[in-house]
């Protein structure tokens, strides 16, 4: 099966100006990946971002592209920008998210509406744009950031689980229309607890929180993995 150097790979992250995403473009360019695209709303944040990144890391590249992902317009642009500066995307990692608490009883349609486009909506057709390309190059990571609300009914979270179960299936889904056309293209999801994200790299995480780098540790374990071999659900939480 097909490999490709990290540094001739370019991988996509959105949401990946904060959190869990600007660790994982760290982790990422750290690992000599070649280009690390950041994509989320707010275009100060990813600016901000993107900069400190080029500055630590002057030999690669590094993108930022504002967009909301509950516009179809905004994906599709964001898509021609990728498709212009980089060509086909290596790897998609699937990370914007968020939650709104709000029980069944309470929560509004509005919330409603805005957890299920982010968080399940929005994945499921940026990574329909992007598809072609890596089944035309026979090459790709598809990475889903889930949670354990993706395993878990949670009762002050219900909207966000729905879209956490949603994506699962969803991966799912993908993966096995992937394996069934024998595509070099691999599916996989985090499912995370509790993360800890504003710690610094030594410092350790507090009690019942895992520390961001235990994510990208596991990011990059999975994405060393012989092509060959399908993870599905990294369920993933402090001891
Ligand atoms: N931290 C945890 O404990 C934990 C546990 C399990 C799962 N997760 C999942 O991990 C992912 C990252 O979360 P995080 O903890 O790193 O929190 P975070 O820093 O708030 O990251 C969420 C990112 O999503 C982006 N985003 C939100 N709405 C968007 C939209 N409409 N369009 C495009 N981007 C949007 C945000 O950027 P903008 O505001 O600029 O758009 C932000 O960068 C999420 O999917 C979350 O559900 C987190």
């Amino acid at each position: 099966m097909k490999n490709k150097n990290p540094n001739l790979q370019t991988v996509l992250i959105t949401g990946g100006g904060t959190g869990i995403g600007r660790a994982f473009a760290r982790a990422l360019l750290q690992n000599e990946f070649g280009t690390v695209v950041i994509a989320s709303r707010r275009k100060e944040v990813l600016e901000q971002t993107a900069n400190e990144l080029s500055t630590e890391f002057p030999n690669q590249r590094v993108l930022s592209f504002p967009f909301d992902l509950r516009s179809r317009e905004q994906t599709e642009e964001l898509v021609r920008f990728t498709s212009e500066q980089c060509g086909a995307i290596d790897v998609l990692i699937n990370n914007s998210g968020l939650a709104l608490p709000q029980t069944v009883e309470v929560i509004t349609a509005e919330a409603w509406e805005t957890v299920l486009d982010t968080n399940l909506r929005g994945a499921m057709w940026l990574t329909q744009l992007l598809l072609p390309k890596m089944v035309e190059q026979d090459f790709g990571d598809i990475v889903n950031v889930s949670s354990q609300a993706g395993k878990h009914g949670y009762a002050d979270v219900p909207a966000y689980c729905a879209s956490k179960y949603g994506l699962l299936g969803f991966a799912d889904a993908l993966r096995d229309d992937v394996c069934k056309r024998n595509l070099n293209i691999r599916v996989f999801n985090f499912c995370p607890a509790l993360v800890e994200v504003e710690r610094d790299e030594t410092s350790e995480p507090r009690q019942g929180f895992l520390h961001v780098r235990s994510m990208t540790q596991t990011l990059l374990y999975a994405l060393m993995l012989d092509r060959g071999v399908i993870l599905h659900d990294i369920g993933i939480s402090a001891r």
